[in-house]
């Protein structure tokens, strides 16, 4: 308990050189979708690295067919072990011209009541909850020489393009990164007072569809109701996709779909959070998903199909009569439970063509994939994770399901078999993706603070 005091209060004391450091990482722009950045990438393996020496870690970067993996090793403990996974890329910056600044110059910001917060791209997805991390293994190195536990971080650039490097690389360093437990921070917490332990992310399947008629645009009035439109076709195809109640219409979508315990409803009931706070703060007000379904279920344990982009004809400026020769449409299907992302897209396939007029052509182009998970509660690393971030945020830690996907949490369960805790400090105004991206300065040094009890509750063996 002493040391942890030391530690909680050394952490304090060098939060200005941490943020330096948050910073210097956050001026690399490495933004893995776009070739144009991969040197950035490679910066960003680098820095950490670098950074990881620095505190004591057997650090290397791996070269792959994409961006560089970076791995480190802090061996010394005693104690279970633990696997830590983070990503240094981010997401593209455009649309440019809504920032109000430079995303890679990054300042702070402080808001009339004095909270502050930190201004950059990737400052919360996923740089500034990475740091909160390694900064608590900074902060146990400098006063105690050691961590707590062994530790394992692995930290890729390829989470945000769907990059496919991670998993081979799991697969080929297995007994090298095999840990007791895995942990990740890349999700949020339930609201700025309340932390909160992820426990089930949905999983993805991404689908585009091109519907191809005439071989040419047409004239709408001297071909008008005797040519096939695909843009009809494609309105009428995706309009089915739903019934009225909401639910999704494919065969056999359901599949693997289970219904919640009653145990984990109750305690997603019992949230401080609500259908009008959650809609509310983007503006909506009526829940849109299916019928009968609480608002957290209904993007934490249910199943969706959302068109993600639509186009076809002319969308230029002023009006032109044409009947387009195609018509396409992006769409995902956020998955649960054991729904296969490999079966839901063949479904979704056959549902199109059972649709499909005569003279209609249709391609489909494959996008990413992976399942959901969902993690029982009942490993001890859970509940003494929970009771670490209770003590530092005052308010009980919750267990929450998120509807966004981290596709690697799943390649560790499978891969490596492990359980993963995945807690972190965003909020849901951080606007991760969008422009002006912020993580709070809070998120910031309470995150810090929690890594440092984490690792010290999961060293606890009694
Ligand atoms: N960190 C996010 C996912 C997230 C955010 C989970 C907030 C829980 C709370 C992650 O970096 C992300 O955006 N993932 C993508 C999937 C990927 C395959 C492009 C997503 O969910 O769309
Ligand atoms: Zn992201």
């Amino acid at each position: 308990m002493a040391d942890l005091d030391a530690v909680l209060a050394r952490i304090d004391a060098d939060l200005d050189q941490a943020l330096e450091r948050l910073f210097a990482l956050l001026r690399i722009k490495s933004i893995s979708t776009d070739p144009a950045y991969a040197a950035d990438c490679r910066e960003c393996a680098e820095w950490h690295v670098e950074d990881l020496q620095s505190i004591g870690f057997v650090a290397t970067l791996h070269d792959t067919p994409g961006h560089p993996i970076v791995t480190g090793h802090a061996r010394a403990a005693a104690g279970p072990s633990a696997l830590f996974y983070g990503h240094y890329d981010v997401q593209p910056v455009d649309p440019l011209e809504l920032w109000d600044h430079d995303p890679f110059a990054p300042f702070i910001e402080t808001r009339p009541d004095g909270s502050r917060c930190i201004r950059a791209r990737g400052a919360s997805d996923d740089k500034g909850q990475v740091m909160t991390f390694v900064e608590a293994c900074r902060a146990w190195k400098a006063v105690t020489g050691a961590l707590p536990i062994p530790v394992s971080i692995v930290i890729e650039g390829e989470e945000e393009s769907g990059g496919a490097s991670l998993p081979p690389f799991l697969e080929a360093h297995a007994a090298e990164l095999k840990a007791d437990i895995g942990l990740i921070c890349d999700t949020g917490m339930l609201d700025p007072e309340t932390p909160a332990i992820t426990t089930m992310l949905r999983g993805l399947c991404g689908e585009e569809i091109v519907i191809e008629a005439a071989d040419r645009d047409l004239h709408s009035g001297l071909y008008g109701s005797a040519a096939a439109n695909p843009n009809h076709v494609l309105a009428r195809i995706l309009a089915d996709l739903h019934d009225e109640n909401g639910r999704v219409t494919i065969p056999g979508f359901y599949d693997g779909v289970r219904e919640l315990s009653p145990e984990l409803k109750a305690t997603w009931d019992d949230l401080p959070v609500d259908a009008a706070d959650f809609l509310g703060a983007v503006g909506l007000s009526v829940p849109a998903g299916e019928q009968g379904r609480s608002i957290f279920e209904q993007v934490w344990s249910r199943p969706t199909a959302e068109v993600n982009g639509m186009g076809g004809g002319y969308q230029g400026e002023g009006f032109k009569t044409v009947i387009p020769a195609k018509a396409s449409a992006k769409v995902s299907f956020r998955l649960v439970f054991d729904q296969d992302p490999k079966a839901v897209r063949e479904a979704f396939r056959a549902f199109v063509r059972a649709r499909l007029p005569a003279d209609c052509k249709v391609r489909f182009i494959e996008h990413g994939s992976g399942r959901a998970i969902g993690f029982p509660v009942d490993a001890p690393a859970f509940g003494r994770t929970r009771d670490a971030l209770t003590a530092e945020w005052g308010n009980a830690a919750v267990f929450i399901g998120s509807g966004g996907s981290i596709p690697v949490a799943h390649e560790l369960e499978q891969k490596l078999g492990m359980d993963v805790v995945l807690t972190g400090f965003g909020l849901e105004d951080d606007r991760i993706h969008s422009p002006n991206e912020k993580y709070e300065f809070e998120s910031f040094r309470r995150g810090i603070r929690s890594w440092a009890r984490i690792m010290a509750a999961l060293a606890d063996q009694r």
